[in-house]
């Protein structure tokens, strides 16, 4: 008989594993415990602005017309423990208030509301970014309170999908890496991934501490590409190159590689900055704080860009106060298709120009409930032309398509100047400069 699964967490991960599990072809119970998420999610809409997940949704959410009927949510936890033969905990681990390490509340609270209900055999399978030493930590716990004893078994698979592109990733990730104790684990999450293994996705099978690594030593590595590309950056900045080139050039270096190479204001949102530093965090009380004391680096490489946008801007208006000064910020999120304003580098540079006085809009296609909520005192336009309108200064922020297609001629008219500063290195230079603007991008003084 085909497996049952659920999902636990019904988030940017969890929401989107479980349309993807039912597209997959298997019966899918999602389980949240906020009411509103799941009232939403059962009517076929998703909390968060996704591509093409709202689509996969009502393809199989039970009840809409038309839907295959494979996917279901609830808020109780035996129906869960009944249902499903695997069990995905998808819940999140943000960072602790006040300290670097995850908080692991949600992911603990999620595995015992579960264990304690499982009477039948099962797979548990953690998905959470976690500790590393976590997985170890929940199987005993998952032993301890589990009717069924030792039928109940616990699996890592981390999960690697970007916002923006969850669905693609998740339907066609390219590597499945799985942390097992039994052949039976490994059997049943080969049976749970065989289409896109079948579709040549790598299977990697290993132990629990190193599956927990692997995804802790992806957004490290990352982010480290980004940090290092933004070093370069700074260099540029005081020997007079040009970043764009110099990543394109090292990036035909197939070692290298093109691929998240793009200078600008650095990486934020709810992963990448967390991650980076819970894993310090945790390797500081494994003993081995020494290996990953150059994440120090990145972190504070990254949070540096933020303040150098400040400045360049400061700089770029006659390099006094912010006061009296109109400055148009294109760009909330942290990242563009997404609605995702966490950590956000965008929103921090408005905050920091605002509160020192400067009368900042912001514009963002998809962001602007979520920033207006994190950030209620700047000011929001509902489009482009109107947070331009009468600018002393235009910041580009977060690098949406829709900003590169604006015409620079005709915001020229709006612009009380016209000065565009571009911290995401992705506007075409060339362009605003035939329109008459002064283009200045982070790492290319010269440029
Ligand atoms: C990141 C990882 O890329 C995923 O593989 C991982 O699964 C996910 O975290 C997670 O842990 O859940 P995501 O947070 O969606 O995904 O965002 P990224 O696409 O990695 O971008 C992160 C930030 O880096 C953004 O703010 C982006 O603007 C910035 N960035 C990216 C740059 O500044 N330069 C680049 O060249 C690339």
């Amino acid at each position: 008989m085909a497996l049952k699964i659920t999902v636990i967490g019904t988030g940017y991960l969890g929401a989107t594993h479980a349309a993807a599990m039912a597209e997959l072809g298997f019966e899918v119970l999602g389980l949240d415990v906020v009411p509103e998420k799941i009232e939403m999610l059962t009517r076929g809409e998703v909390p968060m602005y996704e591509p093409g997940l709202e689509e996969l949704l009502r393809k199989h959410v039970a009840g809409i017309e038309g839907s295959t009927g494979r996917l279901r949510f609830t808020m109780d936890w035996a129906e869960v423990a009944e249902f499903g033969d695997v069990h995905f905990v998808c819940v999140n681990t943000p960072q602790k208030h006040g300290e670097y390490a995850c908080d692991m509340s949600y992911v603990d609270a999620a595995v015992e509301s579960l264990a304690k209900h499982l009477g039948k055999p099962a797979l548990v399978v953690g998905k959470s970014t976690v500790p590393v030493g976590s997985a170890e930590r929940l199987a005993a716990r998952i032993l301890e309170l589990a009717p069924a004893g030792g039928e109940v078994e616990l699996a890592w698979n981390p999960e690697f999908l970007r916002e923006g592109f969850a669905v693609g990733d998740t339907l066609h990730p390219d590597r499945i890496v799985v942390g097992v104790r039994s052949d039976r684990a490994e059997k049943t999450l080969r049976e749970v991934y065989a289409t896109p293994v079948g579709q040549g996705s790598p299977f990697v099978v290993t132990d629990f501490p190193t599956a927990e690594l692997v995804k802790t030593a992806a957004n490290s590595f990352l982010a480290t590409k980004i940090s290092f590309i933004n070093a370069m950056a700074e260099v540029c900045e005081a020997a007079g190159g040009d970043v764009a080139k110099l990543a394109e050039a090292i990036g035909y270096d197939e070692r290298i590689g093109s691929k998240f190479l793009r200078a600008g204001i650095g990486f934020g949102g709810g992963c990448l900055p967390k991650d980076i530093r819970a894993f310090m965090a945790r390797a500081g009380e494994l003993g081995a704080d020494q290996a990953l004391t150059f994440l120090r680096e990145i972190d504070s490489i990254n949070m540096r860009r933020r303040g150098q946008m400040v400045e360049m801007t400061r700089e770029a208006l006659g390099g006094g106060s912010f006061l009296g000064k109109r400055v148009a910020v294109l760009g909330a999120t942290f990242k563009p298709d997404s609605d995702d304003v966490r950590d956000s580098p965008a929103l921090n540079v408005a905050g920091q120009i605002h509160l020192q006085g400067g009368q900042v809009t912001v514009y963002d296609p998809k962001g602007m409930d979520n920033a207006r909520r994190l950030f209620p005192t700047l000011g929001y336009a509902e489009s482009a032309d109107a947070a331009v309108r009468g600018a002393d200064v235009v910041l580009h922020l977060t690098e949406w398509s829709e900003f590169r297609e604006l015409d620079p001629a005709a915001l020229g008219a709006l612009a009380g100047t016209r000065l565009i500063l571009d911290g995401r290195n992705a506007l075409d230079p060339v362009l605003w400069r035939e329109a008459g603007w002064t283009y200045r991008a982070m790492g290319r003084p010269a440029a």
